[in-house]
């Protein structure tokens, strides 16, 4: 507990005061601005999760870019995997105004330490997935990251803006791919419903754990860097995807799914909560095969960081310290 009568006290006690009168005003936090240490870890933490699940995400869709069934989705499909390379970028940029180096949340997600979205743990078992993935992971990630373009924290809110632009592509791209197979052959509907069967539940467990099992959620939503509750999100997903599923004539796989009158909202049913747990504690149907292409990349681009830096050195001017 502080000593309420030293100065640092009183001075650190001011400026909590100063910090949560302008987030209650709804203004922006920018890198400069006095920000309590404790906000500044959990900006870390969520920054550097969500630019590594940009970035390990390419894995799933990526094992597709060779056989996507004809140009114009192959171009699609390469597009959406670049652009979730770039989001990463826009994400790590984010993470080090906050003074956390690239390299270190990097070391952080090869060594284990760090996590990202559990989702990219599962396969990608025909080309029906990645038109379930557009529709329902980036369709997920768009309602969680719409909330976060509006968080307290100026450099993570402006990233997110910019991505969700770009997510609204993919998830189009995803309910065409969708929509073009549940109205083709008997073949490709049952192609595309065993891939809604089994990214649905996965795609609800995006949004985290039930409130009352959120250890972070009630910080985060204090300080805006959440607006909204995981429950709500994930709630707010179901409402929007149970109508898109019926328009494509595809069945969710909820025999309790049902729309209730009274709060307007569709209920559905229990998720298995222990699932979602072994998979982010490593042990789901990937991780290991994930992790391995991941220190795989680092090693083998070890060469292109070390010319890039040499080169820099080399065009950097000795008399102003600027490059070239
Ligand atoms: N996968 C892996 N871990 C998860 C998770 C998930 N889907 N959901 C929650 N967790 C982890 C949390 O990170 C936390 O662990 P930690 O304290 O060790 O970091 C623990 O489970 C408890 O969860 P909380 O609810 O307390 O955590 P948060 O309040 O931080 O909420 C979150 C979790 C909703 C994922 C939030 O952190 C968030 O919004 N993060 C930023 C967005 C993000 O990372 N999205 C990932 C998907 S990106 C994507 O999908 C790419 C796109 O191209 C499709």
């Amino acid at each position: 507990m502080p000593d309420p009568m030293m100065p640092e006290a009183i001075d650190s006690a001011e400026q909590l005061r100063r910090f949560e009168k302008r987030i209650a005003a709804g203004e922006k936090i920018e890198p400069k601005d006095w920000m309590p240490e404790r906000y500044r870890q959990q900006l870390v933490r969520m920054i550097s999760q969500h630019a590594h699940s940009e970035v390990v995400g390419m894995l799933p869709e990526g094992n597709w870019i060779t056989r996507a069934p004809m140009l114009r989705r192959k171009m699609g499909l390469l597009a959406k995997v670049q652009d979730e390379a770039g989001h990463g970028m826009y994400l790590y940029c984010a993470a080090e105004t906050l003074g956390v180096d690239r390299r270190e949340m990097i070391e952080a997600l090869l060594q284990g330490k760090a996590k990202y979205s559990h989702i990219f743990n599962y396969p990608t078992l025909a080309w029906a997935d990645i038109g379930v993935i557009g529709w329902f992971v980036d369709g997920a990630a768009i309602v969680n990251q719409t909330m976060l373009a509006k968080c307290s924290y100026g450099p993570y809110s402006r990233a997110n803006l910019r991505i969700c632009k770009e997510e609204n592509f993919h998830k189009r791209q995803g309910y065409e791919i969708v929509s073009t197979l549940s109205s083709g052959t008997p073949k490709q509907r049952e192609m595309v419903q065993d891939a809604v069967n089994r990214w649905w539940w996965p795609s609800l467990m995006m949004f985290g754990p039930p409130d009352a099992s959120s250890p972070n959620s009630a910080e985060l939503l204090r300080w805006k860097i959440k607006l909204h509750s995981n429950d709500e999100l994930r709630q707010h997903f179901v409402d929007i995807t149970v109508p898109q599923a019926a328009a494509v004539n595809l069945a969710l796989p909820d025999p309790n799914l049902r729309f209730d009158e009274a709060s307007g909202h569709w209920k559905f049913g229990e998720i298995d909560w222990s699932e979602f747990y072994e998979v982010i504690k490593g042990n789901g149907p990937c991780n290991r095969e994930r992790m391995k292409a991941r220190r795989d990349a680092d090693t083998e681009g070890a060469w292109v960081r070390a010319a890039a830096r040499a080169y820099a050195e080399k065009h950097t001017d000795t008399t102003t310290g600027a490059g070239a």
